[in-house]
C-alpha cells in the first residue's frame, strides 16, 4: 500500500556517495574555514541579533550588501536568497512544473542534483548529450525548449562536471530565442569571472542560480541566491517555506561580505593553484586534463583512472569518479584544495604514471 506518491517508490532518497578521506578533493569545497577566518567579527554582528525572534534587521542588512556585492544595477528586488544553491534550484523546479509531463531540458553531463530535485517535484529532466568538446547541439536543444510540456531551460555555466563554459553567444541566443524560463547556474561564477548577470534587464525569462559554497568557502553554511526580474522574485516567492534562511547563517554571511577581500583573496589563490596543476598535468603524457572555469579540474588516465582513483583512496586522498556518463568515460575530477594538498595530489600522480 502506497501512503506517498507512487513515483516516490522508484527513487533512491538522497546520498552523497564520496569516500570519507582525510584529503577530501572530492566535493569542490574550499579548505578555508570561514568561521576561523572571520570569528572575531561574526561574533560581534551575532551579539546584535535576537535569535529568539523571525525576524530581525540582519534580514535587510544582508539585502543590501548582498547587492552590492552583486551589482550589475541590481535592486534589492531582484535578490532572492536561501539554502543553498540548491535550495534556489527546487523552489524554481517547484515554480516551473504545471502536471506530470512537464519536462526541463538541460545539456548532460552537468550538475547531478538536478536530476534529484526535478524527480522530487515531479518535473521530468531531458538530457541532451555534449559532444567531444563538451559542446551541445543548440538545434536540438531549441527544439526540446519549444515543446508544449517543456517548462524550463537548465544551462549550467561554468558547467560541473566538465569544467568548461559555452559560447556565450549561442547562450544569448537561446534565452533571446525563447519565452520559457532558462535557469543559469552560476554556482562557479567567481572561478570563471562569466555572467549573465548584466542582461537581466534585456532577458525576462532569465533566472540566475549563485552559491556561497565555493568561492566564498561556506558548503557547510548552506547560502545561495537568485538573480532576476523583480517580477520573477515575487513568483519563486509564492512557493518558498517563510523564513527559509536562518539569521544565524545570514550573520554569517552578512560578515563574509563585509570582509569579501580575505575570502576572495583565498579563491584567487584558487584560481592560480588551478591553472598551475592544470600546466603540470598537460606535462604528463598519460593524462589527458580539460581547462576549467571552475574550482577542480577534470582529467583522465584512460583504462588506469580506476586504478589511479583506488592508488589515491589508498593514500587518504579522496577525488571524484565522474565516469558514469559517456561523454567522460574514464574520467576523474579533483577539487583544487591549499596548496600542500595540490602538491601532494600531483606528486602521487607523477609517482603513479612512472609505476605504469
Ligand atoms: C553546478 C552546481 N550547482 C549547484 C550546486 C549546489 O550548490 P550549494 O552548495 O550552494 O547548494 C553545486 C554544488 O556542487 C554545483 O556544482
Amino acid at each position: 500500500m502506497h501512503i506517498f506518491r507512487k513515483d516516490l517508490e522508484q527513487k533512491k532518497p538522497v546520498n552523497v556517495n564520496v569516500p570519507h578521506k582525510k584529503v577530501m578533493m572530492c566535493l569542490n569545497e574550499s579548505t578555508l574555514n570561514p568561521f576561523k577566518t572571520l570569528r572575531r567579527e561574526f561574533l560581534a554582528n551575532l551579539e546584535k541579533v535576537e535569535l529568539n525572534r523571525y525576524y530581525q534587521p540582519v534580514t535587510d542588512e544582508l539585502k543590501a550588501e548582498l547587492t552590492e556585492y552583486v551589482g550589475h544595477g541590481l535592486k534589492t528586488e531582484n535578490i532572492f536568497f536561501g539554502n543553498g544553491a540548491d535550495e534556489m534550484i527546487y523552489y524554481i523546479f517547484v515554480a516551473v512544473r504545471e502536471h506530470s509531463n512537464s519536462f526541463a531540458v538541460s545539456p548532460a553531463p552537468s550538475y547531478f542534483d538536478y536530476k534529484s530535485y526535478s524527480g522530487a517535484v515531479g518535473l521530468d529532466i531531458k538530457f541532451l548529450s555534449l559532444d567531444a568538446e563538451f559542446d551541445f547541439d543548440e538545434a536540438e536543444y531549441m527544439k526540446l525548449l519549444e515543446e508544449d510540456n517543456c517548462k524550463l531551460g537548465i544551462l549550467c555555466n561554468p558547467n560541473n562536471p566538465t569544467g568548461n563554459t559555452f559560447d556565450a553567444e549561442k547562450l544569448h541566443r537561446i534565452i533571446s530565442g525563447t519565452s520559457k524560463p532558462i535557469m543559469m547556474d552560476e554556482t562557479y561564477f567567481e572561478f570563471s569571472g562569466i555572467t549573465f548577470a548584466d542582461y537581466l534587464d534585456k532577458y525576462p525569462n532569465l533566472l540566475i542560480v549563485r552559491s556561497f559554497s565555493k568561492a566564498f568557502s561556506g558548503a557547510g553554511l548552506r547560502f545561495g541566491y537568485m538573480l532576476s526580474s523583480a517580477y520573477n522574485i515575487e513568483q519563486i516567492r509564492k512557493v518558498q517555506t517563510v523564513f527559509n534562511s536562518s539569521l544565524l547563517i545570514q550573520t554569517m554571511v552578512l560578515t563574509m561580505l563585509q570582509n569579501r577581500d580575505v575570502m576572495l583573496a583565498h579563491t584567487d589563490m584558487v584560481v592560480k593553484e588551478r591553472d598551475q596543476l592544470l600546466k603540470a598535468m598537460q606535462e604528463i603524457d598519460e593524462v589527458k586534463v580539460y581547462p576549467s572555469y571552475t574550482n577542480f579540474l577534470t582529467f583522465s588516465l584512460g583504462v588506469n583512472s580506476d586504478s589511479f582513483f583506488n592508488y589515491l583512496q589508498d593514500n587518504e586522498i579522496a577525488i571524484r569518479d565522474v565516469g558514469a556518463h559517456p561523454v567522460l568515460k574514464e574520467c576523474l575530477r579533483v577539487t583544487i584544495g591549499s596548496k600542500e594538498q595540490n602538491s601532494m595530489f600531483l606528486k602521487h600522480l607523477k609517482g603513479f604514471v612512472k609505476g605504469l
